[in-house]
């Protein structure tokens, strides 16, 4: 089916996530969303975060998209539940997946989650994990300024290096053998990560088994696209100028990114009830 899947984040951090689904489908048409206007949702109340993500599918539904991935752990833990009740089209998070890939890939059974602060709050990981294993326990860690470093593009920096080195220093006395990225953002500094929780610690990125479940959903509803010798269209929007969004993905997508394939929209005009 040629409609495209709609993917959407805070900002810059669910382009990890559409960068998997241009790999594992590379014939699927992509809308996606960043709300660089208002990005981090991390330290935002669970009304809000909703009010957003609503905001944001009623825009993704302009654009007659046949399946939604929130590829923002924040949205999925505090908003998806919500959403996946009022629309009629699929719509899957990234938290479950994540959750998934911890259990199959642990061995003490000790897990550290690392996320907003909106995430790590919500619990989600935690319920998801010891619903999949009562045996293991899980250990949350807020990173809340790791969305602005990679939002400010201090990828490799050692401003970077030390807020990491203070974070993450926590949980190495909680003897964890997997760590999840539980945002979206993470991956992006997933070196820095690697390198502070040295080899015996195993980074789990949901983006990839993410893209799995998003593929068996598709094959099962019907939806795949077939395989063409055409290019796939990939159109990006964000809520913000598009100059940063342009040079940020640009970067991280295996694409080319350019002003041609990238709009600033104004978000909230599309709340429930307006007329867009
Ligand atoms: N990348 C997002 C996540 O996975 C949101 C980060 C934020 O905006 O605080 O949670």
């Amino acid at each position: 089916m040629k409609k495209p899947i709609g993917v959407f984040d805070s900002g810059v951090g669910g382009l990890t996530v559409a960068r998997e689904i241009m790999r594992q489908l590379p014939h699927e048409n992509i809308v996606y969303f960043g709300d660089t206007a208002r990005v981090p949702y991390g330290s935002k109340s669970p009304n809000t975060v909703l009010r957003f993500s609503r905001q944001i599918v009623n825009f993704l539904r302009t654009k007659d998209v046949k399946a939604i991935v929130v590829a923002c752990n924040t949205a999925s833990a505090l908003a998806l539940p919500t959403i996946q009740e009022e629309i009629d089209i699929p719509i899957i998070g990234v938290i479950e997946a994540g959750a998934k890939t911890a259990c199959e890939v642990t061995r003490t059974k000790h897990i550290g989650v690392i996320g907003t602060e909106g995430t790590i709050k919500s619990r989600v990981y935690t319920q998801c994990l010891t619903k999949l294993d009562s045996d293991i326990t899980v250990v949350g860690k807020s990173c809340p300024l790791f969305v602005p470093l990679v939002e400010e593009g201090l990828v490799e920096d050692r401003v970077t290096d030390d807020i990491a080195s203070r974070y993450l220093g926590e949980l190495k006395d909680y003897n964890i053998d997997t760590l999840i990225l539980g945002c979206t953002h993470y991956p992006l500094i997933r070196n820095t990560i690697a390198r502070i929780m040295g080899d015996q610690v195993k980074l789990v990125n949901p983006a990839y088994e993410t893209t799995k479940s998003l593929k068996e959903l598709l094959a099962r509803k019907g939806l795949l696209m077939k395989e063409e010798k055409k290019e796939p269209v990939y159109e990006y929007y964000v809520s913000d100028a598009v100059e940063r969004f342009i040079s940020f993905a640009d970067g991280v997508l295996p694409c080319n990114v350019s002003e041609e394939n990238v709009n600033s929209i104004d978000i909230e005009s599309y709340e429930l009830g307006k007329d867009n």
